[in-house]
């Protein structure tokens, strides 16, 4: 791919051009920039290059004739896909990237100062590109993003070919967390399930983690983005999960997803709490080294460590072996608990807070056994009495 560059500071794109990827990039020939100054195509006495504009109002205009001067020169047969990097231009996306990186050649036009004359755009420019809603000094850095993003995509140019395939938007969707060592970093721990090389269960989890960043901070991004089956369920139950969390929020809880660390403490002590202690290492290897947190009280009944015990029967046991003031619900196909934490967690707790699973998550575990989700702590305000 070739793509040149129309600006009056070359010296602007140098740096980023040889640098890192982009750099190897073009020394493989991979791709080919050419910065080209648009002063040197002038016909003014002076070799000035704008001039005050017409009607008045601050700042400069650049001439058209320097511009229309260069893209003839350099692409005398209307080759290229012609664009004027401008605030005014449509919103650079992933989708546009694609577009573009199919062309054989792109001719990239920087304004400056308060930009350039219009008949310039009219006599040969192809359309308008933004790469956002702000204004900047001039088209360089734009024209630098859109080399950057359309690079990506030339194949060669990342190491290895799979490595721009679930990046943010590509998917249609924002990016799941990353992380590297250690795996432990000042007590945050790396999700365990990134730790146990499952690679189905990878690839689960971040398919979640992926809906859920989008549906937080880019909703609309799920109107039109392509889900399987899989994600749409994952999506429905991210949903009710969080609608779950607004009505308990609405009655004065506040609500905040638990830590990895929190979140081993509560199948731990429960266990304690709750479990025989014949049962328990049974229980925690079962609960805390496999799946962790989620659904454990289910599986310690399926397992055998409270036989025979199922729906009603089950809520009923465990709302008997349970503090006073909780409640335990284990519908045939779901589980929603309500518990005060367990003595040991911090006896503290156990008048403040309220441990939850919610239905739907649970559902989905009992049916997928890959949810990796929850349990939410929920901090009531006041305390129950
Ligand atoms: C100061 S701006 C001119 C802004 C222009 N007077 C306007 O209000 O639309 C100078 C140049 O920076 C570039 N530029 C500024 N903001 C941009 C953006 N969001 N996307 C792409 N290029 C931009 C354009 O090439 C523009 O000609």
């Amino acid at each position: 791919m070739r793509i040149d560059v129309l600006t009056l500071f070359p010296e602007m794109l140098s740096s980023v051009l040889s640098g890192s990827i982009l750099g190897r990039a073009i020394g493989a020939g991979l791709i080919e920039v050419n910065p080209i100054q648009l002063r040197s195509y002038t016909t003014h006495r002076q070799r000035c290059t704008d001039d005050y504009p017409y009607g008045g109002g601050a700042g400069m205009v650049m001439f058209a004739q320097p511009i229309v001067d260069a893209v003839t020169d350099i692409d005398p047969e209307h080759r290229a896909r012609r664009i004027y990097l401008s605030p005014r231009g449509r919103t650079l996306n992933q989708r546009i990237v694609e577009s573009l990186a199919q062309e054989e050649r792109l001719l990239l036009l920087c304004g400056h100062y308060e930009g350039v004359d219009e008949r310039a755009l009219e006599l040969c420019i192809d359309e308008e590109l933004s790469i956002g809603d702000y204004v900047l000094t001039g088209g360089e850095l734009g024209a630098l993003t859109v080399i950057d993003a359309v690079a990506r995509l030339v194949p060669g140019v990342l190491g290895s070919e799979a490595s721009g395939e679930d990046e943010s938007f590509t998917t249609g969707l924002l990016e799941y967390p990353q992380y590297t060592r250690p795996a432990d970093f000042r007590g945050r721990r790396v999700p365990e399930v990134l730790l146990g090389g499952n690679h189905a269960d990878i690839e689960y989890w971040r398919r979640e983690q992926s809906l859920r960043i989008t549906l937080e901070r880019r909703p609309e991004l799920l109107d039109s983005a392509p889900l399987d089956e899989t994600q749409a369920r994952m999506l429905e139950r991210i949903r009710a999960e969080k609608a779950l969390i607004h009505l308990l929020e609405g009655m004065g809880a506040i609500c905040a997803s638990t830590s990895l660390a929190e979140a081993d403490a509560f199948p731990k002590a429960w266990i304690d709490a709750f479990v025989p202690p014949e049962n328990r290492k049974a229980a925690k290897k079962l609960c805390i080294s496999g799946k962790r947190h989620v659904g454990f009280p289910y599986q310690a009944f399926t397992h055998g460590l409270m036989h025979g015990l199922e729906g009603e029967a089950a809520n009923e046991a465990l709302t008997r072996a349970m503090p006073e003031n909780v409640k335990l619900y284990f519908p045939k196909e779901a589980v929603l608990i309500w518990a005060k934490l367990p003595q040991g967690f911090t006896p503290d707790a156990l008048k403040t807070q309220l441990v939850l699973v919610d239905e739907t998550t649970c559902l989905a575990y009992l049916t997928s056994g890959k949810a990796q989700l929850g349990p939410w702590y929920i901090q009531l305000d006041p305390p129950p009495q």
